[in-house]
């Protein structure tokens, strides 16, 4: 049956996990898959996260089913959470939300739906996006075209570029947005230029979908979330596929949630209908367990208190040490060349390195990087600093 595949690469960013783990050098450094690391180099479970687990598992009574739309009180939560408990879009209807395996599981399952709509739809993303997206939405039939986002010469953004690209889609099409802490680049909008995208948006009709994989980790909760919300406060119909992985740091238990708004309730019901529909034919329904901690920790005043103090200590955690990599290197190269590291939000920056610094980095140095040199500054502490900027400075 098998016989006519091929053997493929490991995968990009997957694959540099494996390769971390198996080297033997003592002083390996792991820059590679987004995951939040601590002081000690430990993605610890959050304290709040133990606590709910703690009530959660105190209190479940049953494991049967839940159903295709997933945790209800998690997909209440996550609406007011990522769109404001005064959203418009929350008193006119037009929302609706189910909870998915992951951003990944949110990606795919719009995927599926936007392609039961408009079959072959083009779906515009930025140059770059995360890798992963193009498996995610190509592969379910999309058509993938970029518009234009990082510009390597400035480690900036190409707005005017942008909104040329964007100028010329029209109804029918969507553009993927990220709407905090780009991955890969860092580069964010600034409010005006979200409030010009909106407006594009609306004059030109495509449907806007927003990928928000770091909610919390890049300036704070309504900062992060201020695209989304003027996007939602704009258009008549939008997605966005939402992830808990980072801000609850609950990776392996695949929490994320797909939110679609529609022009009136009407419509949303319909959607909804497809969207458990399309679930109901990939995974049936989503796993329940880290949408009920996610839930019990948003709907829980004190729990929602800690959860925020413990996001704040990460992403303080995150800008303090994007501020000392660049002081760093200024002092080691007398310039600033890697003065954009606390320009930029989120765990990812571009280096700037070539492939073949990046491959010395790892061989000479053990240290890890996405052969594009996206490091994830969370993965950088007291101890490997140091060791990280000689390094990088040895190789330039
Ligand atoms: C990353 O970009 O490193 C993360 O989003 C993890 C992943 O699945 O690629």
């Amino acid at each position: 049956m098998f016989e006519t595949l091929k053997a493929l690469q490991p995968d990009p960013i997957l694959g540099l996990m494996a390769a971390f783990r198996q080297d033997a050098n003592p002083r390996k450094v792991d820059l590679g898959v987004g995951v939040y690391k601590d002081e000690a180099g430990h993605t610890p479970i959050m304290a709040v996260v133990q606590k709910a687990d703690a009530q959660h598992r105190a209190e479940e009574t049953s494991k049967t089913y839940v159903g295709p739309p997933g945790d209800a009180t998690f997909n209440t939560q996550i609406e007011r959470l990522i769109f404001g408990a005064d959203a418009r879009v929350l008193g006119e209807n037009r929302l609706r939300t189910v909870q998915a395996p992951g951003g990944c599981g949110a990606l795919r399952v719009a995927a599926e739906l936007i392609n039961r709509a408009r079959p072959n739809a083009a779906i515009w993303v930025s140059d770059p996006t995360w890798a992963n997206h193009v498996p995610l939405l190509g592969d379910a039939g999309l058509e993938i075209k970029t518009y234009p986002y990082y510009d390597a010469a400035t480690q900036g953004l190409r707005f005017e570029a942008m909104c040329d690209a964007l100028n010329g889609i029209g109804r029918g099409d969507l553009v993927l947005l990220h709407g905090c802490c780009h991955n890969p680049c860092g580069v964010d909008l600034d409010p005006a230029q979200w409030d010009r995208v909106a407006t594009i948006a609306a004059t030109r009709g495509f449907t806007p979908f927003v990928d928000l994989a770091y909610l919390g980790l890049g300036l704070g909760l309504a900062e992060d979330a201020y695209g989304v919300r003027k996007l939602a406060a704009t258009v008549p119909e939008m997605l966005v596929a939402s992830s808990c992985s980072k801000n609850f740091g609950l990776y392996r238990e695949r929490v994320g949630a797909l939110s679609v708004v529609s022009p009136s309730p009407a419509e949303a019901d319909v959607v909804y209908g497809q969207v458990q529909n399309v679930a109901r034919g990939i995974y049936s329904m989503p796993p329940n367990y880290g949408g009920a901690l996610v839930g019990r920790i948003l709907a829980d005043a004190t729990l929602r208190r800690e959860w925020d103090a413990e996001l704040t200590e990460m992403r303080d955690r995150i800008n303090t040490l994007r501020a000392q990599l660049a002081e760093r290197f200024r002092t080691r190269l007398g310039h600033g060349r890697f003065d954009f590291i606390p320009r930029q939000r989120g765990m990812f920056s571009f280096l700037g390195l070539t492939k073949e610094q990046v491959q010395r980095l790892r061989q000479e140095y053990s240290i890890y990087m996405v052969d594009s040199s996206r490091i994830n500054v969370a993965g950088i502490n007291r101890k490997n600093i140091d060791y990280f900027c000689d390094a990088v400075c040895a190789v330039l």
